[in-house]
């Protein structure tokens, strides 16, 4: 895969919340391809973060598109919502979803790009049937929940299996990982197959800055396929 198609994805759940907008603009003028925005209900996951009225507000001030990771039990629920304030792509879990096709066919129907994300301990095998039908897939490289966790390197062939699968099924679905992204293991998914990566404590919180941080994680992940 060659390095210039590697996509970054900056995660907001690291990002100072009391200048979040300037945190945005900072990872746009850096180069960032979309913004992660993590939403968690503390029932999916046992954590809260955040929801609608942050993708409202930063529709407001950046031109990337916000990628929205919907971490939350019942997302049929919030689809409306989400989409009307501006988030596309919508990502859901293949996990406690028994209508995934039905939700997919929703975000789509809402004229918005659907991607399908899957926990590490879920196997590639559950994308067979709804590949075709998504624009990308999601591969957590950490139990979803929280930032600044460690990479699983177990994921790795699962990575791998998945990029097989999308050149065999959908070609031009992006890959996408997700936790425990930096400049060590930035090379180690983009070798496997992932083109775009999610990164929250590698570029927000980072002493060097959000435009240092960023340069370094896209010569990291592109040194890797050079
Ligand atoms: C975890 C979230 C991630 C998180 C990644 O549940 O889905 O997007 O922000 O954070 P880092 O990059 O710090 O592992
Ligand atoms: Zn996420």
């Amino acid at each position: 895969m060659a390095g210039d198609v590697v996509k970054l994805a900056p995660s907001i759940l690291a990002a100072d919340f009391a200048r979040l907008g300037e945190e945005v603009a900072a990872a746009e003028h850096a180069g960032a391809d979309r913004i992660h925005v993590d939403v968690m209900d503390g029932h999916f996951v046992p954590n809260l973060s955040m929801g609608v009225p942050i993708v409202r507000s930063l529709r407001l001030v950046t031109q990337l598109p916000l990628e929205t990771h919907l971490m939350i039990s019942d997302p049929d629920v919030f689809l409306d919502e989400f989409v009307e304030a501006g988030a596309d792509p919508v990502l859901v879990h293949w996990e406690g979803n028994d209508n995934l096709h039905r939700t997919v066919q929703r975000i789509n129907a809402l004229g918005k790009r659907a991607g399908v994300v899957i926990n590490p301990a879920t196997p590639a095998s559950v994308l067979e049937e709804i590949l075709q039908d998504v624009d990308q897939v999601l591969i957590m490289t950490v139990n979803p929940g929280f930032g600044h966790q460690h990479f699983l390197h177990t994921t790795l062939p699962k990575i791998r299996r998945v990029r097989q699968m999308i050149e065999r099924v959908k070609p031009g679905c992006d890959l996408e990982v997700d936790g425990g992204i930096n400049a060590e293991t930035a090379p180690l998914v983009v070798q496997a197959g992932a083109n775009v990566l999610v990164a929250g404590s590698a570029i927000f919180g980072h002493d060097e800055g959000v435009a240092a941080a960023t340069k370094r994680l896209r010569a990291a992940a592109c040194a890797s396929t050079n």
